[in-house]
C-alpha cells in the first residue's frame, strides 16, 4: 500500500474548484430560472444552459468520484484533533455525494416529465431521458427532492468553506492553502504556533 502524502494532487485541486464554481453558479441560476415572474423565453433558454451545465458538473462530479477513490490518500493537516478530521472527512463525504445527487435528481425531473421537453446540452447533442415513467406527481416529487437537495449542499457549503477561512485566518496552517495549491510552510505538528 502506498504512503498517504502531504499534498493535493493537480487533478484534485482542479476538480475541486471547478466542480464548486458550477455547483455554486448552478444554484443561481436555479433559484432564478423558477421565480415565476420571469419572461418565458428567457426562461426556456436558462433553463437549457442550467441543464447543460447541470450535466457537465455531474460528469466532473463522476471523474472525480472515481479520483478519490484510486489516488493516494492525503494526511490531515498536522494539529487536526482526531474529531476535527472525523468532521471534516464526514462533511467532504457528505459533499462528494451530494455533487453527484443533485444533478441525478436534476436529470430525473427531465426525463419523469409528460412534457418530455429535450435537453440540449451546449446545443451540441441531446441528452436522452431516463428510462423511467412519466406524471406530473413524479415530476413534482422530483423537482422538490432537487430544491431540498440542492439548498442543503449551499448550507452545508457555507459551513465548509468557513471552516477552511478559520483555519486560514485563526489557525494559521495549511487547510485552505493545500487547496490552492501553495502551502504557506511546511505542514508542522503543532499548527497552532503563530507565525510572523
Ligand atoms: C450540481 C448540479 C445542479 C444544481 C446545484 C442545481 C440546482 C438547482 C436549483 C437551486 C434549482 C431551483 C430550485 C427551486 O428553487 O425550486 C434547480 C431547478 C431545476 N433544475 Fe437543477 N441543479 C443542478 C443540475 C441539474 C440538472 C443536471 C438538471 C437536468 C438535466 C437540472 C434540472 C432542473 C430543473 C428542470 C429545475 C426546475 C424545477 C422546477 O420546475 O421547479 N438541474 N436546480
Ligand atoms: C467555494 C467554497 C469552497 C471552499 C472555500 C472550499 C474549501 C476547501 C478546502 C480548503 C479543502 C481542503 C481541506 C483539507 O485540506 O483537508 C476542501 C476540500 C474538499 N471540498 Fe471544498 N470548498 C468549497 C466548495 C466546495 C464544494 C461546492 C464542494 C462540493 C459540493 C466541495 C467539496 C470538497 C471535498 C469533497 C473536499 C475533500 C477533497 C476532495 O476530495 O476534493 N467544496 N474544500
Amino acid at each position: 500500500m502506498r504512503r498517504p502524502v502531504h499534498r493535493f494532487d493537480l487533478l484534485t485541486i482542479i476538480l475541486h474548484w471547478l466542480i464548486a464554481a458550477l455547483i455554486l453558479g448552478l444554484i443561481i441560476l436555479g433559484f432564478v430560472m423558477t421565480r415565476p415572474s420571469i419572461d418565458p423565453v428567457l426562461q426556456f433558454s436558462l433553463f437549457q444552459w442550467h441543464k447543460s451545465l447541470g450535466m457537465l458538473a455531474l460528469l466532473f462530479a463522476m471523474a472525480r468520484f472515481v479520483h478519490s477513490v484510486i489516488r493516494v490518500r492525503v494526511e490531515p493537516v498536522g494539529g487536526m484533533k482526531p474529531l476535527e478530521h472525523l468532521l471534516a472527512k464526514t462533511t467532504h463525504g457528505i459533499l462528494l455525494a451530494l455533487s453527484i445527487l443533485v444533478p441525478l435528481a436534476g436529470w430525473m425531473i427531465a426525463s419523469v416529465s409528460p412534457l418530455e421537453i429535450p435537453t440540449f446540452a451546449f446545443n451540441l447533442i441531446v441528452v436522452p431521458h431516463l428510462p423511467v415513467p412519466k406524471s406530473y406527481a413524479a415530476e413534482t416529487w422530483w423537482a422538490t427532492a432537487h430544491a431540498v437537495l440542492a439548498y442543503s449542499t449551499l448550507a452545508l457549503v457555507f459551513l465548509h468553506s468557513s471552516a477552511s477561512l478559520y483555519h486560514h485566518y485563526w489557525r494559521r496552517d495549511d487547510v485552505l492553502t493545500r487547496m490552492l495549491n501553495k502551502e504557506r510552510r511546511l505542514i508542522e505538528p503543532s499548527a497552532k504556533e503563530p507565525t510572523s
